[in-house]
């Protein structure tokens, strides 16, 4: 027993060190080998490499849904070997979220609830998890713009549909913006795109400003300042 559990600790070792480097193909490599393992911090892992890898631009759609649906299920044995593990309910709420793509509208509605319950506990084992507090705002965001003819399919399928507001979302990512300030560019984009729906321009353009500035270290950073900077011209023609 003691053999096994120092190599999972190697292996999750060498597993994040290759998360670090952006290696996500190798690390998916790495974690499959484990697949049937029973260590929940190495089937979080394992979901969050399937979907890395579903999401690089070299994937095919047929392999995307594939591994989006693979991700899942490492993601749900992670949170049925352990309950209390934060990272096995953000990547199980994260993974429902991304095989919605996939189904109907009905199941997309349905899993939003699921989906709430398990960033919220997940931010619960971890007040501190800005990513968490963050998508959850981005779950709030997304409720409040949903179209009126899903929130009528919404109403006539579930006698409570889920419902926000733009209000709870900025309340989500103000938090997070507190807990980690600068995290991420899309939590400050989100701020300021949360702030034009509310039509307080001068917010917006403040948060869309931050999020223009942040340093480009990603592919989704340089889309993010794209639409950061699309969204400022926007408005400064109308003023
Ligand atoms: C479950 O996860 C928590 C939080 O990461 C950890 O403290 C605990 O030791 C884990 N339990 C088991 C049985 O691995």
């Amino acid at each position: 027993l003691c053999v096994e559990v120092f190599k999972i600790e190697e292996v999750l070792e060498q597993a994040d060190y290759l998360y670090e480097s952006g290696e996500t193909e190798k690390l998916y490599q790495l974690l499959t080998q484990y697949k049937e393992s029973e260590d929940a911090e190495l089937l979080w892992r394992l979901a969050r490499a399937s979907r890395d890898v579903a999401q690089l631009s070299g994937t095919s759609e047929e392999e995307k849904k594939f591994l989006v649906y693979e991700a899942l299920e490492y993601a749900k044995r992670a949170l049925e070997k352990n309950e209390s593990s934060r990272e096995a309910h953000k990547w199980y709420a994260i993974c429902i979220g991304d095989v919605g793509d996939y189904e109907g509208i009905k199941a997309k509605i349905a899993n939003a609830y699921i989906i709430k319950e398990h960033f919220e506990k997940a931010i619960e084992l971890n007040p501190k998890d800005a990513t968490s507090i963050h998508l959850m705002g981005i779950w709030c965001y997304t409720v409040a713009e949903m179209p009126w003819y899903q929130r009528r399919i919404a109403k006539v399928l579930f006698a409570t549909p889920p419902s926000s507001t733009y209000e709870e979302a900025l309340g989500y990512f103000h938090r997070a913006e507190q807990v980690d300030p600068n995290f991420y560019s899309k939590n400050l984009l989100l701020l300021g795109k949360t702030y034009l729906k509310l039509h307080n321009k001068k917010f917006a353009a403040f948060w869309l400003t931050k999020a223009k500035d942040y340093p480009v270290h990603t592919e989704e950073d340089k889309q993010i300042q794209t639409e950061a900077a699309q969204l400022l011209t926007g408005f400064s023609d109308k003023n």
